[in-house]
C-alpha cells in the first residue's frame, strides 16, 4: 500500500493550488482598478486564461483522482477529522469546477461579446448562450449578472476553504508533527521526511508567480497615459461589432467577423478625439449559413458592390463626471450616409456603445422584407482602451 499520492496527483495538486492563488489575487486586484483603466482589461484577458486552464487541469485531475485511489489515512486519526478532511476535499473539488464555469459562463453572456483567446493566441469558444433560441437581450444580462454574483461569491468561499485546508496541513505538520505533509510533497518515495529542500521546488514556483503578480501591479497605467498624452493613442486590440434584429418575433443575433475600430481619446484636446470602424458586410455571422448568404446579396448589403460600411465621427465629447462620451458621426451603408450619435462608455478597459438605425434608411431588405427582418436594428460594438 503507497503512503504517498501519485507524483501526477501532487504536481497537479501544486500546480492547481499556485494558480489559484495568483487567480484569486490578480481577481481581486483586477477589480479595484477603475473601470477606464487598460491595465484592467489587460489583466481580465490573463485571468480568463489561467482560469481555463486551472478549468482543464482539474479536469484531468478529477479524472486521476478517480482512476487512482489516495493512499489511506492513519487509522489513528480520528473519525470526525477523516470526515472533515474528505468534506473540505469535495467541496474544494467543487468549487474549483464551478468558479472557472461561472467565468467562463458570465463571459459567453456578456453582452459586449468580446471573444476570449487563451494566452492572446489559442482561440477559445463561448457556450452557446449568446446564440441560445429564445434568449433575449435581458436573458443574456441576466445570467451575465448573476453568473458574476456566483463567480464572486465562490472565489471567496473557495479562498475561505483553502485556507482552512491550509491550517489543517500546518496542524498536522507543527501541532500533531505527523508528517501528513510528505503524502503530497514533491520528493520520492523514499524520502518519507520533510526537509528543507523539499521545500525548494514550490517555494520558487510560488516566488515566480509572485514576482509576476507585482510586476504586473507596478506596470504602469497605460490608460491614464493614453489618456492625458497630447499624442493620439489608436486602438486595435479587440473590435467586436454586433448586431440584434427581429426575425419573425424572434430576436436574431450576429456578429461581423472582420471589423477594425480606431478610437482615439485626447484629453488634452478633446477636438482631436475620434471613432472610426469600419465593417467587411461579408463577413457577417448569424450562425445560420442560409441567412449570411441571403443578406449579402443585392437586395440587403450587396457585399460585392459595397464591401464596407463605415462609421466616421465628427464629434467625440465627453460626458463630465462619467466614464462617457456622447459621440456623433455619419454612418455610411451601401453608399448612403446618415447621422448617428449614440453614447459611448468605458467599463474593464474596453470602449463600447450601441445604437439603433432603421435599415430601410440605408435601402438595406428594401424588396418587401420587413415581415422577415423588422426595420429596426441594434447595432453594438466594442473595442480595447490602450
Ligand atoms: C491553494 C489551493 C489548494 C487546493 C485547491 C487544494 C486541494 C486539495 C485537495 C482537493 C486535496 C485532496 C486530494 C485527494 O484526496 O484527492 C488536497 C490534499 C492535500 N493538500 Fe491541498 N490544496 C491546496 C493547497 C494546499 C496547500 C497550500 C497545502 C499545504 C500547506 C496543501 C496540503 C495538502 C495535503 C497535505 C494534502 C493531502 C492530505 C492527505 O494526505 O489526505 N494543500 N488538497
Ligand atoms: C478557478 C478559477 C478562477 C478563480 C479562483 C477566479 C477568481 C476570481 C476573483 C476572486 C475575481 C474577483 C471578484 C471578486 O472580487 O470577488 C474574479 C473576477 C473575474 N473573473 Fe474569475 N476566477 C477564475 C476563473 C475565471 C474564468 C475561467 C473566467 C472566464 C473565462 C473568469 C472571468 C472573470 C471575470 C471576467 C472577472 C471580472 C468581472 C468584473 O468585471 O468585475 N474567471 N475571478
Amino acid at each position: 500500500m503507497r503512503k504517498r499520492y501519485t507524483s501526477i496527483a501532487i504536481s497537479l495538486h501544486w500546480l492547481i493550488a499556485i494558480l489559484l492563488i495568483g487567480l484569486i489575487a490578480i481577481g481581486k486586484y483586477m477589480n479595484e482598478l477603475e473601470e477606464t483603466d487598460h491595465l484592467r482589461f489587460e489583466l481580465i484577458q490573463w485571468h480568463k486564461s489561467f482560469g481555463i486552464l486551472v478549468l482543464l487541469l482539474v479536469l484531468i485531475r478529477i479524472a486521476w483522482r478517480l482512476t487512482h485511489r489516495p493512499p489511506r489515512l492513519s487509522a489513528a486519526m480520528p473519525l470526525w477529522e477523516r470526515f472533515a478532511a474528505s468534506a473540505t476535499h469535495v467541496f474544494l473539488y467543487l468549487l474549483v469546477l464551478v468558479v472557472p464555469l461561472s467565468g467562463w459562463i458570465m463571459v459567453s453572456a456578456s453582452p459586449l461579446n468580446l471573444a476570449t483567446e487563451l494566452f492572446g493566441a489559442i482561440p477559445w469558444p463561448h457556450l452557446p448562450i449568446a446564440t441560445a433560441n429564445g434568449f433575449t437581450e435581458s436573458d443574456r444580462k441576466t445570467v451575465s449578472e448573476l453568473s458574476w454574483t456566483v463567480h464572486h461569491f465562490l472565489a471567496n468561499g473557495l479562498l475561505i476553504l483553502v485556507l482552512l485546508h491550509i491550517g489543517a496541513a500546518l496542524r498536522h505538520q507543527f501541532i500533531l508533527k505527523d508528517n501528513l505533509l510528505s503524502r503530497m510533497w514533491i520528493g520520492t518515495e523514499h524520502r518519507r521526511h520533510m526537509d528543507l529542500s523539499h521545500a525548494l521546488l514550490p517555494g520558487l514556483l510560488l516566488a515566480a508567480a509572485m514576482a509576476l503578480f507585482l510586476w504586473e501591479k507596478a506596470a504602469p497605467d497605460v490608460n491614464d497615459a493614453a489618456l492625458s498624452a497630447s499624442e493620439p493613442s489608436a486602438v486595435t486590440v479587440v473590435d467586436a461589432v454586433n448586431f440584434t434584429a427581429t426575425q419573425m418575433g424572434e430576436p436574431l443575433r450576429g456578429t461581423f467577423d472582420t471589423v477594425e475600430i480606431e478610437l482615439v481619446i485626447d484629453n488634452e484636446a478633446p477636438a482631436r478625439s475620434s471613432l472610426q470602424a469600419t465593417v467587411h458586410t461579408g463577413s457577417i455571422n448569424t450562425g445560420d449559413g442560409q441567412i449570411d448568404s441571403t443578406v449579402v446579396t443585392a437586395d440587403w448589403f450587396a457585399s460585392d458592390q459595397y464591401p464596407l460600411a463605415e462609421f466616421r465621427s465628427t464629434v467625440v465629447a465627453p460626458v463630465a463626471g462619467t466614464n462617457e462620451f456622447s459621440v456623433t458621426g455619419d454612418l455610411t451603408i451601401r453608399d448612403t450616409s446618415r447621422p448617428v450619435t449614440f453614447t459611448l462608455s468605458i467599463t474593464d478597459g474596453v470602449a463600447s456603445g450601441e445604437f439603433p438605425i432603421s435599415r430601410s434608411d440605408y435601402g438595406v431588405g428594401t424588396g418587401g422584407q420587413d415581415e422577415f427582418i423588422e426595420e429596426e436594428v441594434t447595432i453594438r460594438f466594442a473595442t480595447a482602451l490602450k
